[in-house]
């Protein structure tokens, strides 16, 4: 069944393709997956978008639509910029704590602060006082109220607040000045949890873990804060890795999501064992030769061949060759990403201007590299554009 998908998918190539490595996004599985997805998510979770690993407008509008959510979750200004002119009425979380000279040039590009504000709820990302700082100056400065959202260190130790007395710190410089700042919530990424090898702790163990941590830092808003609490504070956490814990139980009321829809290879984990890989890279072959030979290493030409040597278009993704089966680069001949050598089995039928098939290992780094995604279904195509930036 694999052998006859890429078969067909060969046969499209050959027929309505670029001569080009593409990029093709499988529709019925990317549908399947989000029908999967929707199916486990409770009530009290509401999506958010992961816009790095699904960087394409269609590619969210179609998520969007199934999960019924207008809550992205940004890593990059660009993306930000791109989100805010192709949707309306958006909640927007930064990934990551924006440099403040990036914050001076978005805000640059937006002198109508109202309009901006009537149909986007933008929430940057604070990691510590001195950012807090410099955000409340330039709120200051642009007589706008920010929405800040903190970064908890909930066991990935990839920075945020890691203690309580960092928090109140915090807190109590959003509360002296709520004119310039208003606290929209935490955000504790459980990336470790799924990464831990088991035998340091187990998932459900580093699960539960962050989740107490996560609710600790809840109970001192709530509790000695009681002003900057309010119904809409949002508490995401999340990433592909943990989704399925966090719909069976959750102290968060916001998920964060994106790889999983695609699945790259990465995301191979058993909790995520009913989604399937929806995204591959399609590539022409440019020569076959009946065997590798190595520069310098000729004498080994007269042993026995069990692999063709074939050269692609390009090479060196973020991915793994997938069909045809057992195809790899050569250990000794190295990588290109102009025109790699491949390994393939002798006995493989393969030709000129055929097509190999890569599996990416993430969508973040692999989605960027191509202008344009060949969205295949019924075996026709049709393109989307991607975010290049
Ligand atoms: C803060 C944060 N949340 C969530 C995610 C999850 O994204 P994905 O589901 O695409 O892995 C990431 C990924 O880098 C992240 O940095």
């Amino acid at each position: 069944m694999h052998s006859n998908y890429f078969q067909q998918l060969t046969q499209g190539l050959q027929q309505q393709g670029t001569g080009t490595p593409q990029l093709i996004l499988d529709l019925d599985q990317y549908q399947k997956n989000l029908e999967a997805v929707q199916s486990k998510l409770p009530a009290q979770l509401k999506p958010r978008l992961v816009v790095k690993s699904l960087a394409s407008i269609p590619l969210l509008q179609l998520a969007c639509e199934k999960l019924t959510t207008r809550r992205f979750m940004v890593f990059h200004l660009p993306h930000l910029l791109e989100i805010i002119s192709a949707f309306e009425q958006v909640d927007l979380l930064l990934g990551k704590p924006m440099p403040i000279h990036a914050v001076q040039h978005f805000y640059q590009n937006f002198p109508d602060q109202k309009a901006l504000n009537d149909q986007s709820n933008i929430q940057w990302l604070i990691d510590d006082i001195e950012r807090l700082q410099q955000y409340l100056q330039l709120a200051q400065n642009l007589n706008i109220c920010l929405n800040v959202n903190i970064e908890i260190d909930v066991g990935l130790h990839r920075g945020g607040i890691s203690s309580q007395e960092q928090l109140i710190e915090l807190l109590k410089l959003i509360q002296q000045y709520p004119d310039a700042l208003r606290l929209s919530g935490l955000m504790g990424y459980d990336a470790h949890v799924a990464k831990l090898p088991k035998i340091l702790k187990s998932p459900e163990k580093s699960y539960q873990e962050s989740q107490q941590t996560y609710q600790q830092y809840k109970n001192i808003i709530q509790q000695q804060f009681p002003d900057l609490w309010h119904a809409d504070l949002c508490f995401n956490g999340g990433g592909s890795p943990t989704f399925m814990q966090h719909c069976q139980q959750s102290v968060c009321n916001d998920l964060a999501f994106g790889s999983m829809l695609l699945k790259p290879s990465d995301f191979d984990l058993d909790n995520l064992s009913a989604l399937s890989c929806a995204v591959w890279i399609a590539v022409p072959i440019l020569k076959v030769l009946p065997y590798s030979q190595i520069p310098g290493l000729e004498m080994l030409n007269h042993l026995p061949h069990r692999y063709k040597a074939v050269f692609i278009y390009g090479g060196y993704w973020q991915a793994d060759y997938i069909y045809p089966e057992k195809s790899r680069p050569h250990m000794l001949y190295g990588r290109s990403s102009n025109q790699e050598m491949l390994q393939v089995p002798a006995q493989c039928e393969i030709h000129v201007d055929d097509y190999v098939f890569l599996r990416p290992t993430q969508t973040e780094a692999v989605i960027p590299q191509f202008a344009r995604l060949y969205v295949y279904s019924e075996r026709k195509f049709i393109e989307w554009d991607t975010f290049r930036e």
